[in-house]
């Protein structure tokens, strides 16, 4: 295992161990992300941490305005500015001294908040991170949410271009597109679920699940991480791990994280679309 993900449902700065883990992780060489909302990330200890043993972080602004914030994530009104607060300070560390930690302003992209991309972007290149990643958000095939999303495409579009205008050589913007139907809907693009064991989705409830879009799911569980880390070795490629992805049908799924490598390694492997014995 050479990188960790601090991330999942809910936000991996709840979990009082997350700074001695960070620490950990470092000790032993090992490189650190974390995608987070931020808000507590809000003392020179956390930020210390935090810049000093992650290889990136993403944050989740999701907004440009206050109002907008708070609204959207149903926060107090000055919440949105302790974000900005943060992540400046972290900012500062970073260059200060020159670490190799990049920051990121992230933007889930939804009806809600359809309209503040660009301002946001514009916020993130003021608050001097390395990149904005603006991406649709799924609602398909998601328990709770299920609804197909009608995104304003032209809207949208528009204000990605505009950000791509916004670049600098220390300041990146990526409006994900490419990995989505033109209109943000769920649409898998390959059969079968070969991509899940590119990486371990260890939760917090002490499980490990097939795969990170089915964290949480009871029906998905693969066995236990905690208190016993050496348990993964006895289900991971184990002939019940192989029959759980093989039962997998794409179609049921939500929008599949790892799509995009499950469909390369069709095409490239299966289909042979890449002439593999003739390189
Ligand atoms: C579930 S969140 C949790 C981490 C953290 N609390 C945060 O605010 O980023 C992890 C990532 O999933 C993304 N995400 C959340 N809901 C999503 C959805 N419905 N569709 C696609 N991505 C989603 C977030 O934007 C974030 O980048
Ligand atoms: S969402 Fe479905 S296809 Fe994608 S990794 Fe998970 S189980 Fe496999």
């Amino acid at each position: 295992m050479k990188g960790f993900c601090f991330a999942g449902g809910g936000d991996p700065t709840l979990h009082p161990a997350l700074w001695d883990a960070l620490e950990l992780v470092r000790d032993r060489g090992r490189q650190s992300a974390i995608l987070t909302n931020g808000i507590e990330i809000n003392t020179d200890r956390r930020r210390e941490i935090a810049v000093s043993t992650c290889r990136w972080i993403g944050v989740s602004l999701d907004a440009a305005t206050p109002d907008r914030y708070s609204r959207i994530k149903r926060t107090g009104p000055r919440v949105f500015q302790q974000v900005l607060e943060n992540v400046r300070a972290m900012v500062d560390q970073v260059r200060r001294r020159d670490l190799r930690c990049e920051i990121a302003i992230k933007y889930l992209i939804h009806p809600s908040n359809s309209d503040q991309i660009l301002a946001a972007c514009e916020l993130a290149r003021d608050l001097g991170v390395a990149h904005f990643h603006a991406r649709p958000a799924a609602s398909e095939n998601i328990e709770g949410l299920g609804e197909r999303l009608d995104f304003p495409m032209e809207e949208i579009n528009q204000q990605l271009d505009a950000c791509l205008a916004l670049q600098t050589p220390t300041f990146k913007t990526f409006g994900v597109r490419h990995k989505f139907t033109r209109t943000f809907n769920l649409e898998h693009g390959f059969s079968r679920c070969l991509a899940a064991p590119l990486a371990i989705q260890c939760g917090a409830d002490g499980r490990v699940y097939l795969c990170i879009d089915w964290r949480g799911s009871p029906r998905h569980v693969l066995g236990m991480h905690w208190p016993e880390p050496e348990q993964i070795l006895e289900f991971w490629g184990s002939p019940a791990h192989i029959e759980k992805l093989r039962a997998v049908q794409v179609e049921k799924c939500p929008r599949c994280t790892y799509g995009i490598y499950a469909r390369q390694i069709e095409n490239a492997l299966e289909r042979d679309a890449m002439c593999l014995n003739f390189p």
